[in-house]
């Protein structure tokens, strides 16, 4: 293997950076050719390949979003889409490839795997959302922020006295609203993983306030609702004028945790090792804080089992 490249693809996550820095610093360190290609898959298709050596990624390890920008793209969803990316990378003499993303980009890696390129993909999203894996780069800088945003929510929510519903991220997937509900004391916790029904919620109400607590914060994960639909139900249902925050595009920025930029190294530096085996269709994770590597196709194919007891926590916690 004598050149390599190196893209994020799909919504950017904190830590895409230090993962970047990793794959180039260790192609430097193993004496291989790196290139980055901006704009993910549809950047790669334009032919945006820049050169990058050791110094290209000096001062990014931490800072958030991706120095090689990020995008989603409909054309390399398409036979010829995909082969333009693929003439583009032979062209350039490109054998191997790292993609940083979750499932959508994984799946393009595959694709392109297929094709004769190897392909390694590193989970980059800060949904938490890949079954294969415990952690992806960009899932713990988001449940902080989001914790930053409900320890303050929470202050105003005492004072007041008030209900209010958190909308959060993380597409199909509760991880965000359950880790920063528990770690933030939420009252009620709503996943589509597990529907709490308007019912619950409203005994919930009754009973915090019977016990006189001054708030009561409701995290709502984006995948189980809308935050303005639900605090209409609250005030029908509970008689309840709960107020509302949606987070939003603030859960994706921000600097990296160590946590994530120490995932992001170990995981930039583990695909680069993959691709000099002459390794192709791989996805890298951690489990039990050890990073290994998968088969794609296997990852893809894995249902992400449900942290029960986690949950069973945040209703034995919120009595
Ligand atoms: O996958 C990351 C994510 O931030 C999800 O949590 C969210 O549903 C989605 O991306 C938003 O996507 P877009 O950037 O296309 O609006």
């Amino acid at each position: 293997m004598k050149k390599i490249a190196v893209l994020t693809s799909g919504g950017d996550a904190p830590g895409m950076n230090a993962a970047i820095r990793a794959v180039v610093r260790a192609a430097v360190y193993y004496n291989i050719e790196i290139v980055g290609i901006t704009r993910g898959f549809a950047g790669l298709i334009k032919g945006e390949l820049i050169e990058m050596e050791a110094s290209t990624v000096g001062d990014i390890v931490h800072k958030g979003g991706t120095m090689l920008k990020t995008a989603r793209s409909e054309e390399f969803k398409t036979e010829e889409g995909r082969k333009k990316a693929y003439e583009i990378l032979r062209e350039n003499g490109v054998e191997g490839l790292v993609v940083i993303g979750g499932d959508g980009s994984f799946a393009g890696a595959q694709k392109l795997s297929e094709m004769g390129i190897n392909t390694i993909g590193i989970p980059g999203t800060i949904d938490n959302d890949l079954a294969y894996t415990e952690y992806t780069i960009g899932f713990d800088t988001a449940v902080n922020t989001v914790l930053d945003a409900v320890t303050k929510i929470r202050d105003t929510s005492s004072s007041h006295e008030k209900a209010t519903i958190i909308e959060v991220m993380g597409r199909n997937c509760g991880d965000i609203a359950l880790h920063a509900g528990l770690a933030g004391g939420a009252e009620s916790i709503i996943l589509p993983e597990a529907q709490l029904g308007i019912e619950d919620i409203a005994k919930k109400l009754k009973q915090g306030k019977e016990r006189g607590k001054l708030h009561h914060i409701i995290m709502l994960a984006e995948g189980s609702g809308i935050a303005s639909q639900l605090q209409e139900e609250i005030l029908e249902k509970a008689g309840v004028n709960a107020r509302v925050t949606v987070l939003g595009f603030i859960q994706r920025g921000g600097d990296p945790t160590s946590f994530d930029r120490i995932i992001a190294s170990k995981m930039g530096v583990n695909a680069v090792e993959l691709l000099l085996k002459n390794e192709s269709n791989k996805v890298v994770g951690i489990k039990d804080n050890k990073i290994f590597n998968m088969d794609i196709t296997e990852a893809l194919n894995m249902k992400k089992p449900f942290d029960n007891h986690m949950y069973k926590l945040t209703e034995i916690l919120s009595v």
